[in-house]
C-alpha cells in the first residue's frame, strides 16, 4: 500500500478494496479495477491511531454519539471533508463517508500503514459483495496485489451510511446498524426517500446482481411460489430457489434449493454467498422467498429488491 498497491481486506460486513486515501494513482486504479463510475465516492476507513480531525472537518454532536456508541462497527458517517481529501475519493461531494472496521485484520493494516485507506466492496462493480476472500479472487483477480484472507465475514451485508450533515440525520444505505439502534441513541433518524436517494451517489447505480434474473417473492406463500416456479420451468428456464424451508412437491422434481435460516442474522450472512454460488452454477433465474423487515431483515430487503429489479 505504500508503494501505492491494491490490498483486499477482511471487514465484519464485506471484503474491502483498500489504497492509501492520500495515494491518488492508487485510488484511481480503485475505480478501474471494480469498473465504478468517478461519481461514486469511496468510503474512508479509520482506526483508533488515525486523526479523524485530518479527514473530517467537523462532526457534528450526534455524529459523535453514534462513533461511541458503534464504533468499530458497521456504521458509515457521511460529514464535511478537510482539504486533504480528495474529490477523487468524495465523488466531487464537499462531504466523506467515514468508518471504523470490527475487524483485527483491517485495523491492524490500518493503524501499521499510519494512513486511512478507502475501502470500496471489493466486487466488480453492480456484482453482489464480497463474503469471503474467494469472491474477491474470482471478480478481481489480476488486478489486485493482494488479499488478506480471514475467513468469512460475519455480517455479509455493507454498512449503514448515515448523512448526520443533517438534522435529523438521514439514512442513505440500510446495513448492519438498524435504524431503531440508532434511534435509541439520537433520536429520530429519517430513510431517504426515493427522491432524496436519487441524489446520493451509490444508489443510482445497478447493485447487488448476480447475473442470474432475481425474482423476489413475499414469504411463507408456498403456493405463490410453486406458481411462479411452475411458469419458469415451463419456459424450460434452469431455476434455483432461496427459501426458508423446502416444499415438498419442488424438491421431488430436483429443483436447485439453498434453505438459508430464517434467523435474519443467518440469512443476512449467507445471502450474497448463496447468490454467488447459484450464479456460478449457471442457472438462469433465482427466486427468493423474502424475510420479515423487522432488525437487519429491512437492509437484507433492500439488497433484494435492488437485485430484482436489474
Ligand atoms: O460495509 C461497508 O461499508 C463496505 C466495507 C468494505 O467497509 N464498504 C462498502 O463500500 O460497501 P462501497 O463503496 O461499496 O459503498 C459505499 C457507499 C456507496 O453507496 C456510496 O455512494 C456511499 O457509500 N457514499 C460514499 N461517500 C459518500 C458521500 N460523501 N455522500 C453520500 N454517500 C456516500
Ligand atoms: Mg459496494
Amino acid at each position: 500500500m505504500r508503494r501505492g498497491g491494491l490490498v483486499a481486506f477482511p471487514t465484519e460486513t464485506v471484503y474491502g478494496l483498500g489504497a492509501d486515501v492520500l495515494n491518488l494513482n492508487a485510488v484511481k486504479k480503485v475505480f478501474e479495477a471494480k469498473g465504478r463510475p468517478a461519481d461514486n465516492p469511496l468510503i474512508v476507513h479509520v482506526a483508533p491511531l488515525i486523526k479523524l480531525d485530518e479527514i473530517i472537518d467537523e462532526m457534528p454532536a450526534k455524529g459523535q454519539l453514534l462513533i461511541e456508541s458503534f464504533w468499530p462497527g458497521p456504521l458509515t458517517l457521511v460529514v464535511k471533508k478537510t482539504i486533504l481529501i480528495s474529490d477523487l475519493v468524495s465523488g466531487d461531494l464537499d462531504t466523506v463517508a467515514v468508518r471504523m472496521p470490527k475487524n483485527d485484520v483491517a485495523l491492524a493494516l490500518i493503524n501499521t500503514l499510519g494512513e486511512a485507506i478507502v475501502g470500496p466492496s471489493a466486487n466488480l462493480s453492480g456484482r453482489p459483495s464480497p463474503t469471503t476472500a474467494h469472491h474477491v479472487y474470482d471478480d478481481l483477480r489480476g488486478k489486485v496485489d493482494l488479499i488478506l484472507d480471514a475467513g468469512p465475514t460475519e455480517i455479509g451485508l455493507e454498512s449503514t451510511v448515515v448523512d448526520v450533515t443533517i438534522d435529523p440525520p438521514l439514512i442513505l444505505r440500510r446495513g448492519g446498524v438498524t435504524q431503531e439502534s440508532l434511534e435509541r441513541v439520537i433520536g429520530t433518524v429519517e430513510i431517504g426517500t426515493r427522491e432524496q436517494l436519487r441524489r446520493s451517489p451509490g444508489t443510482r447505480y445497478r447493485h447487488y446482481a448476480p447475473r442470474a434474473r432475481v425474482v423476489l417473492l413475499p414469504i411463507g406463500r408456498a403456493e405463490e411460489f410453486a406458481r411462479e416456479l411452475q411458469a419458469h420451468r415451463q419456459r424450460r428456464e434452469k431455476v434455483a430457489c432461496i427459501v426458508h424451508s423446502p416444499p415438498l412437491t419442488a424438491l421431488e422434481s430436483g429443483e436447485l434449493f439453498r434453505v438459508l435460516p430464517s434467523s435474519l442474522t443467518m440469512f443476512a450472512r449467507y445471502l450474497f454467498r448463496t447468490l454467488r454460488e447459484l450464479d456460478a452454477l449457471g442457472v438462469d433465474v433465482i427466486l427468493v422467498e423474502g424475510v420479515s423487515e423487522e432488525g437487519i431483515g429491512a437492509a437484507v430487503m433492500d439488497r433484494l429488491r435492488k437485485a430484482a429489479q436489474s
